[in-house]
């Protein structure tokens, strides 16, 4: 193994890579222009505080997985792990609440966090997001998800599943979040020891927990919907009304709170409903975060947004576009030969498969049997059709049925009539 390689959860793009990413980012502007939103670009280390603060101490981005550091002059500085608190530091350090509203912002770039890597989940990779700041309206929201809704339509995205749910605010999370409690405390021993933490902290945090034997406590938890108070579940009637006018299919999710702590209202993530989709994870997700401002120092202002993690639609791409090319290479029949007589021979019936129009590949330049029937395999062909010296000689094709490994033979001349019965 080379002594010297990337740290762990960290990538190298390629020219293939920065493709994608390029296409990604011209679609993203296309949308932006389109929607009013221009581009920011906030410094990649930022004060650890407005993390700690923002995205919130009893999140398990900042508990455990932040690229903290003291700089030689004292300052505590983190790999942003999001980029949403550097943007709302921006709204208001650049004076942006003097701007009409909403001021709509949008971004591409890195994001570090210490996670344990696995599929679709690395510790540096890049966020596509889209801010809106300065409106409360729900068409705010509606529009956030539209966005990415478009923008992962537009990349060959067919089945996309958009959950969306509201977690209240202010006036009616007090009250959910101490019915939780209680329901917890009730199960406290089934639950895993961060849970049992989380609880302490903060208990919508234990409605983010993967741990089996906590998904299962978590099944019959009292649900935020049932204690929205009048404002916020007037605001999500409207959010789902207008989901529906654009014919954005989506699913509510009582359950989906999101790993950060600033969202008050909706919230949402959209996944792909594919086996390869589901292992990847959420390939946008988002929300309103109408006290975050105020939180980092700002004028009190709504706001809302989401992002999208650019590796994750990129694998996804990569894995439609492989699935692609094995359906290009599929044939119905596959030619071997084995032999100079047998080389022409195959030549000929070779120009009858594509006259006859039958979807044909070929090995003609190849001279191991095995090998051919290798690739006949790789190409998925439902027969292959062998020449050996005798068959040769012969002026006979055995036809081998790919699935079993039945052989039949028949002369040369009927082979066309024959498959042709057959396919
Ligand atoms: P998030 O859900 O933590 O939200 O991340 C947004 C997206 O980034 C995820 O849906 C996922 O596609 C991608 N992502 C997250 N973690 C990883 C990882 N370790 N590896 C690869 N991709 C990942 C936020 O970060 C919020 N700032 C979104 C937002 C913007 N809310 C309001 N405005």
């Amino acid at each position: 193994m080379l002594k010297y390689q990337t740290p762990t959860g960290m990538h190298d793009l390629f020219q293939k890579d920065l493709e994608q990413v390029a296409k990604i980012e011209q679609l993203a502007k296309k949308m932006a222009d389109f929607y009013g939103f221009e581009k920011i670009e906030t410094p990649i280390l930022e004060f650890s505080e407005i993390f700690e603060k923002g995205t919130g101490g009893s999140t398990d981005i900042v508990e455990k997985e932040m690229y903290s550091l003291k700089t030689k002059g004292g300052d505590l500085l983190t790999l942003r792990p999001e980029i949403t608190p550097g943007v709302v530091r921006a709204y208001s350090q650049a004076g942006m609440q003097n701007l009409p509203k909403p001021v709509r912002l949008w971004y591409l770039g890195p994001c570090f966090r210490h996670e344990r890597p696995q599929a679709g989940r690395y510790r540096q990779f890049n966020q596509l997001g889209f801010e809106s700041l300065g409106t409360p309206h729900p068409i705010i929201d509606t529009i956030t998800i539209l966005i990415f809704y478009n923008l992962l339509k537009s990349l060959g995205f067919k089945k996309l599943i958009v959950e969306v749910s509201c977690i209240g605010d202010g006036q009616c999370r007090g009250a959910f979040k101490k019915a939780l409690t209680n329901y917890f405390r009730s199960k406290v021993s089934s639950l895993c020891a961060d849970c049992r933490n989380r609880l302490k902290r903060n208990p919508l945090r234990v409605l983010d927990c993967k741990e089996e034997k906590c998904c299962v406590v978590k099944k019959n938890a009292p649900q935020v919907l049932d204690y929205l108070c009048k404002d916020c579940s007037d605001h999500f009637k409207s959010l789902l009304e207008f989901l529906e006018e654009l014919e954005i299919p989506y699913s509510i999710n009582p359950y989906l709170v999101r790993g950060l702590d600033y969202y008050t209202r909706t919230v949402f993530e959209i996944i792909e409903d594919t086996e390869e989709g589901k292992v990847q994870g959420s390939l946008a997700g988002g929300g309103r975060y109408d006290g975050l401002v105020k939180l980092l120092g700002g004028k009190d202002t709504p706001a809302c947004g989401g992002a999208m993690g650019v590796e994750r639609v990129i694998n996804l791409i990569k894995a439609k576009n492989k699935q692609a090319e094995k359906e290009k290479q599929t044939c119905e029949v596959y030619l071997t030969q084995v032999g100079e007589l047998a080389k022409k021979k195959a030549l000929k019936l070779f120009e009858q498969l594509r006259q006859a129009n039958i979807k044909a590949g070929e090995g003609l330049h190849k001279e191991s049997l095995s090998a051919q029937l290798g690739a006949a395999d790789a190409m998925k062909a439902k027969y292959s059709l062998i020449i050996g010296q005798k068959e040769a000689l012969s002026n006979q094709v055995i036809i081998r049925e790919m699935k079993n490994g039945r052989q039949k033979v028949v002369d040369i001349d009927k082979v066309i009539k024959e498959l042709k019965n057959k396919i």
